[in-house]
């Protein structure tokens, strides 16, 4: 019987140094130590055997279990090591091939000119001053100077929630807020950007749409440090040599009123398409503020002055990046928004 057991032992030693695979130890595995395999044969049938053979066989069949287990391991170890050292020589990674690029989004080409339009503020000494969307009759109209059967109301055809509430149709009732809560510290100098909506929808007009107020109150404030101001503007926004032009105009809330142009970003004020042959492009009214508005907000008219301004950011945008069609903006089509 201990001869059985150690021949055995030596067949199964060999059988798994010829083993190549995990599989093929596996199944030496199962045919020696396994439910039904020899070993355990053997071991179950030790009482058949007499009381003197016993204890010896047992032992022996034991030690061979030991050994057999200990060497299925160290040959599960090697060859697993094989496999790894071969896919180490195999598997050829090039560096130098790209990674994986990750789909990351980018700024709206609204926001990306509303913080340019910022910036270039910021650095003129001006803050950022906010009011709502939703507004007072009061301060959208009234206390600009738009009395309620003032034809001036006409220009903005207004979104109203009741009698007195609506839709901000301007960034302009920033001024009055602004005024309100600073009066009567000066200097003021404030810009307000933020969405506006008006009854209008084609090429050209949304019924949301966003401006830029500013307004600055200090003494001595003349039309000059207005003109200075927004040629300065022009200037960063567009490109150096970008040359401006004050038309007089109207608004109820300034006095002198007027609308600047640009002279043309395409054709440089030769004349082309974009400019419709003038040479020059409109981008914003401005204007002295009106005494009245000073007077209602708190501001002695007599003791200081200043200047206003409302730009819209639509139309900064399509004249910066040449582009015709406002509601590009709005579509969120990824095939217009990934050129910016
Ligand atoms: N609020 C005017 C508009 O929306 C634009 C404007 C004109 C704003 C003159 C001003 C200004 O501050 O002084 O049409």
């Amino acid at each position: 019987m201990e001869q059985t057991l150690l021949k055995m032992a030596e067949e199964a030693k060999k059988n798994l140094e010829e083993a190549k695979s995990l599989e093929e130890v596996n199944e030496i595995r199962v045919r020696y130590l396994g439910k039904k395999g020899e070993l355990t044969r053997i071991l179950r049938g030790m009482g058949d055997l007499s009381p003197e053979q016993r204890p010896r066989v047992g032992q022996v069949a034991n030690e061979v279990r030991r050994i057999l287990e200990a060497e299925i391991t160290v040959r599960t170890a090697q060859i697993k090591e094989k496999i790894k050292q071969a896919r180490l020589i195999e598997e050829k990674i090039d560096v130098t091939l790209p990674g994986t690029k990750f789909a990351i989004g980018h700024l709206h080409p609204l926001t990306r000119v509303r913080r340019q339009i910022e910036n270039i503020f910021l650095g003129l000494g001006f803050e950022i001053a906010e009011g709502p969307e939703v507004e007072l009759d009061y301060y959208n109209f009234e206390a600009l100077n738009i009395p309620k059967d003032h034809p001036a109301r006409d220009m903005q055809d207004t979104f109203f929630i009741s009698g007195e509430i609506l839709l901000r149709t301007h960034t302009s009732p920033v001024q009055v807020r602004t005024m309100e809560r600073m009066v009567p510290r000066i200097p003021v100098k404030i810009i307000a950007p933020g969405k506006v909506y008006r009854r209008d929808d084609d090429a050209t007009h949304s019924p949301m749409f966003h401006q830029v107020e500013g307004l600055v109150i200090d003494t001595r404030i003349t039309f000059g440090d207005l003109k200075g101001v927004l040629q300065t503007f022009a200037a960063e926004m567009f490109g150096p040599s970008t040359r401006t032009r004050f038309r007089p105009s109207f608004f109820p809330f300034t006095e002198p009123s007027a609308e600047v142009d640009i002279s043309c970003v395409m054709c440089g004020g030769r004349g082309c398409r974009v400019c419709s042959y003038s040479g020059w492009l409109e981008i914003l009214g401005c204007g002295s503020v009106h005494p009245r508005v000073l007077e209602m907000s708190g501001y002695n008219s007599e003791e200081v002055t200043g200047f206003a301004f409302g730009m819209g950011i639509e139309r900064i945008a399509l004249l910066k990046y040449g582009i015709d069609d406002l509601r590009l903006f709005f579509d969120n089509d990824l095939r217009f928004l990934e050129q910016f």
